[in-house]
């Protein structure tokens, strides 16, 4: 188990496609989930993707427990996700405020469908079926966009709503909701 180095935005490595995994249950997918867990743990973040550490296999990783101090903040299950495929169920576009750990510092105003259904196994090849809406399907969405070298500020519809987390005072409430990766505690 170990941290890894998150690649950040610029990186061309985070902008390729990533390969199916083809064989499950193995020492070097555990391996590979473990780093993840901690790299996202020593981050601070809601999810990670693989090839955010430099690794391009179609594993994510998320999970978001449900804190007090922070009702807003959906609680979302801790989950590896293994060849996701995601279908839209309700195409709606609903906006809110993201951040990624290959983006350090920053936010931006994101709009996603509203609900989703995704399929896929855990590293252990068992099958996964959810459906999620709001946050937690966000979450999802966000990871799965790492997957196909996508990173959340391609979406962004209005570039104003674009910035420094430490620029936008003011607008903490929106922040502790928005976080995706990096979930940011109100100060
Ligand atoms: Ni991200």
């Amino acid at each position: 188990m170990a941290v890894r180095k998150i690649l950040k935005m610029g990186n061309p490595f985070l902008l390729q496609v990533a390969q199916p995994v083809t064989a499950f249950d193995t020492p070097a997918l555990h391996q590979l989930v473990a780093d993840m867990f901690d790299t996202m743990a020593d981050a601070d973040g809601a999810g990670l993707a693989a090839p955010q550490i430099g690794v391009g296999l179609r594993v994510v990783i998320f999970g978001v427990e449900a804190n007090p101090r922070y009702p807003d903040v959906e609680p979302v299950p801790t989950t590896v996700l293994v060849n996701p495929v995601v279908e839209i169920l309700d195409p709606t576009p609903e906006e809110d405020w993201e951040g990624c750990l290959s983006v350090p510092g920053l936010r931006g105003l994101v709009p996603r469908p509203r609900r989703i259904r995704y399929r896929g196994f855990d590293h252990h090849g068992r099958p996964i079926a959810r459906e999620a809406d709001g946050f937690h399907a966000r979450v999802v969405l966000h990871e799965c966009d790492h997957l196909d070298g996508i990173l959340y500020p391609m979406r962004i519809r209005d570039m104003r709503q674009f910035g420094f987390e430490s620029e936008m005072a003011g607008e903490e409430e929106q922040q502790v909701q928005a976080g995706e990766e990096a979930l940011t505690p109100p100060r």
